[in-house]
């Protein structure tokens, strides 16, 4: 009999995170469930057990150095097939009033984290020639340049999730031809218990459900970006294509004529 594959998911306590659980247990792997509330991920694990999945649960606390850590020795033990860095929290705020500590936390948890992990499980999955590397992001990771009042104060979050983008975009590329493949999602509004569970009383909110569907589909397919609300490819072909005419445009000897003049 063909082992079943196995999958990290951490923030796997409630919202979309429970969600992945569940969804890659209907496809198959074996769970190991990361969060800091045990009694929720027991919950998790239970309503797996129709998928007959083994499932280890892991408490960890993700912001923190120590919880880190923890975590990234459990990615790396080898056993892995799949992980999905889906972890993280809003602290929607403008950046003079988030502390230092809150800053060093927000960031561990929803950028150094995912890279982490990735680092972590990456050997491995390397020596296996298979396995995929999953980073659940946002779509306000494309909201940097854009002023709308409906946005939250966003400056650290977004930080993080568009390094998380940068970070899955360019790993995929890196990752051509070993077998091995990094997806991220980009997910906007889901109703979870998110910032206070926001969301929950959005008509456009998409359901936890839904953007677990669409990670296992993106995961099946091998895409490197996965936008579950988007209907075609042409929104990404167009960024992509932006960024190529950057990178050429802007790759030049000579000083562009409008910096050319001291003001
Ligand atoms: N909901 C949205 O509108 C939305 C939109 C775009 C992207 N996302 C992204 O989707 C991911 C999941 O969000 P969600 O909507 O499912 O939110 P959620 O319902 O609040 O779930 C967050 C999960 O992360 C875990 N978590 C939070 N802090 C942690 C820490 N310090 N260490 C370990 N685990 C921690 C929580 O578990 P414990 O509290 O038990 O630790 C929980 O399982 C996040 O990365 C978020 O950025 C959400």
């Amino acid at each position: 009999m063909t082992p079943r594959p196995k999958a990290l998911v951490t923030g796997a306590s409630g919202g979309i995170g429970a969600a992945l659980a569940l969804a890659f247990a209907e496809r198959g792997y074996d769970l190991v469930l990361l969060a800091r509330r045990s009694d929720r991920l027991e919950e998790v694990a239970a309503g797996t057990a129709r998928f007959g999945a083994s499932v280890e649960t892991l408490v960890a606390d993700l912001s923190t150095p120590g919880g880190l850590a923890g975590a990234a020795e459990r990615a790396a033990a080898g056993d892995m097939d799949l992980l999905i860095s889906n972890a993280g929290a809003a602290g929607y705020a403008p950046l003079r009033d988030v502390s230092a500590a809150e800053v060093d936390a927000l960031w561990r948890l929803n950028s150094t984290a995912p890279v982490t992990l990735a680092h972590a499980v990456l050997p491995s999955l390397l020596a296996k020639g298979g396995g995929s590397i999953v980073t659940i992001a946002s779509l306000l990771a494309f909201s940097s340049g854009v002023t709308a009042a409906a946005l939250p104060a966003r400056t650290l979050y977004v930080a993080a999730k568009s390094a998380t983008v940068a970070f899955t975009r360019t790993l995929a590329t890196e990752l051509v031809g070993t077998g091995v493949q990094a997806t991220v999602v980009c997910p906007g509004q889901v109703a979870t218990e998110w910032s206070g569970g926001a969301n929950r009383n959005r008509p456009d909110a998409m359901s936890a459900e839904d953007v677990a569907t669409a990670t296992a589909v993106a995961v099946a397919r091998g895409e490197a970006v996965c936008v579950p609300g988007l209907s075609g490819p042409e929104a990404l072909d167009r960024l992509q294509q932006a960024e190529r005419a950057l990178l050429t445009q802007g790759s030049q000897s000579s000083l562009a004529h409008r910096y050319a003049k001291s003001l």
